[in-house]
């Protein structure tokens, strides 16, 4: 588990996430840091669209590509990300500083579950 979603495991444990979150759900795909009702919402989404979850994380190496590409090639060293998530697997930042350690960058997300995530 990413150390910065610990207290994930803690909610998991009192039964304080009863729905999907949808910061949650890209973790889901394949990480550590979720819920069974997250997994579980992957899992129908599945059944309802198959090859959609496949479709969701070629979204993520898309994104990693485009951080990629935006640090290697254009020089852009400062990111606003609106909308990430909960940490996941190659954030944003991971990306483009195993490029540039220099590179920065500001997370944004409206979800009251990303909001309590420690920073
Ligand atoms: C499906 S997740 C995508 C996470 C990550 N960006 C990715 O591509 O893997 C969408 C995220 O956008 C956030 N979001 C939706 N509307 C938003 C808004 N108006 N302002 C900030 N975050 C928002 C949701 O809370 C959720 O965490």
């Amino acid at each position: 588990m990413n150390p910065a979603n610990a207290w994930l495991l803690r909610n998991e444990e009192t039964a304080l996430v009863a729905e999907p979150s949808p910061s949650l759900l890209v973790d889901a795909l394949g990480g550590t840091d979720n819920y069974p009702v997250d997994r579980q919402a992957v899992d129908a989404g599945e059944d309802r669209a198959p090859g959609g979850m496949a479709e969701l994380r070629s979204n993520r190496r898309f994104l990693e590509r485009v951080v990629r590409y935006l640090v290697g090639e254009c020089g852009i060293r400062q990111f606003i990300d609106n909308g990430s998530g909960l940490p996941t697997q190659q954030n944003v930042h991971q990306v483009a500083q195993s490029l540039d350690p220099a590179v920065r960058v500001v997370y944004i997300d409206n979800d009251p579950v990303v909001a309590r995530s420690p920073r």
